[in-house]
């Protein structure tokens, strides 16, 4: 390959979970480190990077049609560098710079801080590939935090030994490691003194964080919020994702002690019926779920709950998919999310007999969906005539008006004389399936 221009703009499009949108935003970090800057709106980048998922569907497929379209009628001189990151990357690295020639760097989600390094090879027409796993190395290499959102993300936890027999997360993110305490309230402090008013502790197995205060003592995740909500500016902390099996007795205490970690609850249950859940490898049942639920509402009665689920997973039966409605009956969430089973390659769900028909899974997922909806809009509409505080975090589609999150994370409009970043106290006025209309009562700080 003849070497090519340095890229003088860049675009980051991250696909899948929250998690990837913070690699996103440390790469776009590095590069901005480099002196490249982000493509204007509209304009065509120099350097792309698809920070890829491959948690469902046809996710390889999905990166050769978006790599198809950044080349497309382009000469060479003319066609932007494309770096392909995240986890297909991880997966079938060797495969995409075996079948895209267009692709000049390919890096795993533990290996992007090496990113700089690649860039420069790749200016010199040299492709490179990085799936190494050497992930707290990668935090240690990456640069300090300056800019960020008034709802910053902390990825504290990486990585999942759990292995549901559907996953692709402990092949493509590896085992579980914790970021050290010290390292996470520094970058904590960085992100609030960058805007920062609410950050979301991430992890793929989140309750599963465990490390070492400055006092040496051993340290959970509660302990860690404990010491988070003590910075100075910030103002809410939530977590996401856990596992049943890893949430202990002082995390749920957390929640009834501590003001600013917020009533809300993500806890992934995937389906209803105790024989599915063991296939899956889920380590619970439906009856140890709703038990853990109770106890985290004692604690904080006005909690908030997600979940996810699967339909359809091999030799799910119609009569095992209704425990899944019984249990979502049985909850009430405040919002969820479903999908419908995909065969991940080399889990060892795809291989199992009894697959279920596509027609048999899209009829699940849309009762399903109704159900989820249905208690999606009944809790919006328990939340009417309340007056809470409300994270600014955008303009919305009309003038004077503005988008924030309420603590139970539902999203509220309303007009007024704020700023991004500013916490209001709104009254919910008009619940809808999605979103609640407010009215701005009184700017609580800015
Ligand atoms: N098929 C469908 N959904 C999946 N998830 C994970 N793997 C699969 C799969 N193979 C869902 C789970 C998980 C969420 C992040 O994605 O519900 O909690
Ligand atoms: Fe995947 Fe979550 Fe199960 Fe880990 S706990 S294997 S990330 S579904």
């Amino acid at each position: 390959m003849k070497p090519t221009n340095s890229p003088k703009t860049y675009r980051v499009k991250s696909f899948g979970c929250q998690m990837n949108v913070y690699d996103g935003e440390r790469m776009a970090e590095m590069l901005g480190e480099r002196g490249i800057v982000p493509a204007p709106e509209g304009e065509d980048a120099d350097l792309v990077v698809l920070n890829t998922c491959h948690i469902r569907e046809k996710a390889a497929e999905k990166v050769y049609s978006d790599i198809g379209r950044l080349t497309k009628g382009k000469t060479q001189d003319k066609a932007p560098m494309i770096a392909v990151a995240g986890c297909v990357a991880q997966a079938e690295g060797e495969e995409i710079m075996a079948r895209a020639p267009a692709v000049s760097m390919v890096v795993g989600p533990q290996a992007y801080h090496r990113l700089p390094e690649m860039l420069d090879k790749a200016v010199q027409g040299e492709r490179a590939t990085d799936t190494d796993m050497p992930a707290i190395a990668k935090f240690a290499a990456l640069p300090e935090r300056k800019r960020t959102n008034p709802a910053s993300f902390l990825t504290v936890q990486e990585g999942c030994d759990k292995f549901c027999t559907y996953c692709v997360v402990p092949y493509t993110r590896g085992a579980e490691i914790s970021r050290p305490y010290g390292d996470l309230v520094t970058e904590a402090r960085k992100l609030v003194d960058a805007g920062a008013k609410e950050i979301t502790l991430l992890g793929q197995n989140v309750s599963a964080w465990s490390g070492e205060d400055d006092k040496g003592h051993a340290v959970g995740l509660a302990g860690l919020i404990r010491d988070l909500a003590k910075v100075d500016g910030l103002a809410r902390i939530r977590y996401t994702t856990s596992h049943p099996a890893d949430m202990d007795d002082d995390l749920i205490a957390a929640h009834g002690e501590i003001d600013k970690l917020m009533p809300f609850l993500h806890l992934p249950v995937q389906a209803g019926s105790d024989r599915v859940l063991k296939a899956m490898n889920r380590s619970h049942t439906a009856e140890s779920y709703l038990r853990l639920l109770e106890r985290f509402r004692a604690a904080r009665p006005d909690l908030a709950l997600s979940g996810d689920f699967i339909v359809g997973f091999p030799g799910e039966t119609d009569a095992e998919f209704e425990e899944t409605l019984k249990l979502v009956d049985a909850v009430g969430y405040a919002q969820a999310f479903s999908f419908k089973y995909s065969p991940r390659p080399g889990t060892p769900a795809a291989s199992m007999e009894g697959q279920v028909a596509k027609e048999v899974m899209d009829e699940r997922l849309q009762r399903l969906q109704a159900a989820l909806n249905r208690d999606q809009w009944a809790f919006n509409r328990a939340t009417e005539g309340r007056t809470c505080e409300v994270l600014v975090e955008r303009k919305g589609k009309h003038p004077g008006q503005w988008l924030g999150k309420t603590p139970w994370l539902q999203s509220a409009w309303f007009e007024g004389d704020v700023g991004i970043g500013d916490l209001v106290q709104v009254e919910l006025v008009e619940a809808g399936p999605n979103s609640l209309a407010g009215r701005l009562r009184e700017c609580v700080a800015a």
